[in-house]
């Protein structure tokens, strides 16, 4: 694993965003994994500002995302359909035909999940896959005790993942008890893997990412088992180190 210290959030979104622009101008037929939550949302704007300030092109790029809740359509505002429609692809040169995120309404999720999973690999594994991780070391949605062997599936979510995620919902009623995630095996087929962490509410998953340990109870630690992983981490996320 190889990693970046940066002093704070804004470089930590800023050298994201320089991988993934360096990889898109080495392939302009890419295909990005993307993610939600907070973390890469600072990345995400500076690949805007890249489209109107570097001439960077989506045209051809595909993308995959992680997880979506189960149960939210792509229009509700708390899906992460919406979310990257909003905070990203409405703003950059991307077919919208070409960004993938698994269908939280579909009526079959194991038909939905198989499906999601099919897709990942007719379009090819992501060139680069940009990951955030959660206080309990989940990625995407696989929570602790998530199998190295799984691929997309339907989960029960963590009461502290359903906790942490309130903040974007108007009552911690309204999160979704369930999602649709690719699983530990669908993401350590990226080619390549890039992690972010910012805060001091991450610092104790930095120390015990970087501790090494391989484990179900730490699922980000299966990223250990990756050759071509990159980990930015800011100050507070590293102050327990
Ligand atoms: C969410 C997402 C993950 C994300 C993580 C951390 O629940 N499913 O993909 O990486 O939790 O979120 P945040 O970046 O808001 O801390």
């Amino acid at each position: 694993m190889k990693l970046i210290r940066v002093e704070n959030y804004e470089e930590m979104s800023s050298k994201a965003a320089e991988l993934v622009e360096q990889q898109i101008l080495g392939n302009d037929h890419s295909v990005l994994g993307l993610a939600t939550g907070s973390t890469p949302l600072g990345l995400y704007e500076n690949l805007i500002q890249g489209v109107k300030e570097r001439g960077i092109s989506y045209r051809n790029i595909h993308t995959v995302n992680l997880d979506e809740y189960r149960g939210l359509a792509g229009t509700h505002p708390n899906s992460y359909r919406y979310f990257m429609n909003k905070k990203l692809f409405g703003h950059i040169d991307i077919d919208l035909e070409n960004t993938h995120i698994p269908d939280g309404k579909a009526k079959s999720v194991e038909a939905e999940c198989e499906r999601y999973e099919a897709l990942i690999h007719e379009i090819g594994p992501p060139d680069l896959q940009i990951l955030g991780m959660g206080m309990n070391g989940h990625i995407g949605f696989n929570e602790p005790g998530t199998k190295e062997e799984s691929v997309t599936h339907c989960v029960s979510l963590d009461p502290s993942t359903r906790n942490s995620n309130a903040r974007f919902f108007s009552d911690r009623d309204e999160v979704p008890t369930h999602a649709i995630t690719m699983g530990i095996e669908s993401i350590l087929k990226s080619k390549q893997i890039l992690v972010l962490v910012s805060g001091k509410n991450k610092a104790q998953a930095v120390k015990r990412l970087l501790a090494g340990r391989v484990s179900e109870e730490f699922p980000a630690s299966f990223l250990w088992k990756h050759n071509r992983v990159t980990l930015i981490v800011d100050k507070e996320a590293y102050s327990l180190v």
